[in-house]
């Protein structure tokens, strides 16, 4: 049979849509100017570009234009926002409120200022469904919190965090709500305003546009947030993010939110009915699974699947024709258990022997069925080995399902 490989991996990073492509390519050519040049229509042509996008980024979470800060990427981002309203409010107190189960850029952003001694930091557990309990982050904010820093969808299991009740929540509290919204956006409604929402940062390349762009959402007013900046230099995009605009690359970010709010409910749908019909036939026809995470609130191309009784890395390395990730991560040569599932109770060895599949806008019903067909055909000639297949033991109790 002929070899394929189906990319389901859109957490880690989504393909550029061609349209993308097409609203970028000017930007790539003959409109070359640096969007920062006021003395002449190269720069104002590039400015104008850079400007629409601005708005495009901003009308897709219900931001004002002027709010969006132009970064390299969510990572930037969350590195801005966290480290940025630290320093700027350290009169106010250094204490900061995140999850466990937050990006690393997040996590370690936290870490960063905490081992400099700038910052204190309480991580909270999630719920083992992946979602956090309102009443545990209340329980943390005191009057030395500047900051509550929560994702919108969570990157390993796409569980979606009440991002508005945690707004009303902190708004009450008059403490500063971050989220990473970098799986999220564009794919789940947002709403900054609704969600009372006072830094949001997003990525390009998640939804479709290129890599290396993306933006922070900056409140400036009700409350009007203030940040240090973490790199100086020309004064670029108010004087919080200085360097030369990519601006290529932030007109496709535009253009992919443009798609992306016109698209997201018709796209929402068609994926969670691939979602759900590779989650049906993986469960019919295999016992011993568990689904990561809450299985409704999550985004609709998400599925973290784990197989008891089987070797996670003879799995990954007996489906190398499928792009998808394991709950396994690289660090320092040997494969550790994701951090993630491990935060949601998933024993070591499960967490090892999980798949994320992540089913993005240019898959077809007939990829999700060949796909399930080699997991269910792997996972099968792989506990046909196990001495530990049968017993039944792997999975916790409660947590098995057929
Ligand atoms: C939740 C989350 N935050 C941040 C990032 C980092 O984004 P970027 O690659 O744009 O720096 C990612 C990407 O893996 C992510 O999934």
């Amino acid at each position: 049979m002929q070899e394929r490989s189906i990319y389901l991996d859109h957490h880690s990073t989504t393909p550029l849509d061609p349209r993308v492509l097409d609203a970028m390519m000017p930007y790539l050519t003959e409109r070359f100017g640096n969007s920062a040049s006021r003395t002449h229509a190269f720069g104002w042509e590039a400015e104008e570009g850079v400007e629409k996008a601005r708005a495009q980024v901003a009308s897709l979470i219900g931001a004002n234009a002027k709010d969006i800060v132009w970064t390299s990427g969510a990572t930037e981002s969350d590195n801005l926002a966290i480290k940025g309203a630290l320093q700027f409010y350290r009169d106010r107190g250094r204490h900061i409120v995140t999850v466990a189960t937050e990006h690393k850029a997040v996590l370690d952003s936290c870490k960063a200022f905490a081992r400099d001694g700038l910052a204190d930091v309480t991580v909270l557990r999630p719920r083992p469904d992946g979602i956090l309990d309102l009443a545990a982050v209340e329980a943390a904010i005191t009057d030395k919190t500047v900051m509550v820093s929560v994702m919108h969808a969570n990157n390993e299991i796409g569980v979606l965090q009440p991002l508005g009740e945690l707004g009303a929540l902190c708004r009450s509290k008059g403490v500063l709500l971050h989220s990473d919204a970098a799986q999220s956006a564009g794919k789940i409604a947002i709403d900054v305003e609704a969600m009372q929402v006072d830094l949001l940062s997003m990525s390009s390349h998640k939804m479709y546009g290129p890599k290396g762009v993306g933006a922070l959402y900056v409140r400036s007013k009700n409350p009007r947030v203030r940040l240090t900046p973490q790199i100086d230099g020309g004064g670029h995009e108010r004087g919080l993010r200085s360097g030369t605009l990519n601006v290529a690359g932030v007109v496709g970010m535009g253009a992919a939110c443009v798609i992306a709010k016109v698209e997201m409910a018709a796209e929402g749908s068609r994926l969670l009915a691939l979602r759900e019909r590779l989650r049906a036939r993986l469960f019919a026809e295999l016992d011993q699974l568990r689904v990561n995470g809450d299985l409704d609130r999550r985004l609709p191309g998400s599925l973290n699947v784990s197989f008891a009784c089987v070797e996670g890395e003879s799995l990954m390395m007996g489906l190398r024709e499928l792009a998808v990730s394991s709950g396994s991560a690289c660090s320092s040569a040997t494969l550790e258990p994701s951090y993630v599932l491990r935060a949601i109770g998933v024993g070591e060895e499960l967490a090892h022997s999980s798949i994320r599949f992540g089913i993005g806008r240019f898959n077809s019903e007939e990829e999700i069925d060949y796909a399930g067909g080699r997991v269910i055909a792997e996972v099968r000639r792989l506990r046909a080995l196990s001495p530990f297949y049968k017993s039944a033991a792997a999975v916790p109790a409660g947590e098995v399902r057929r």
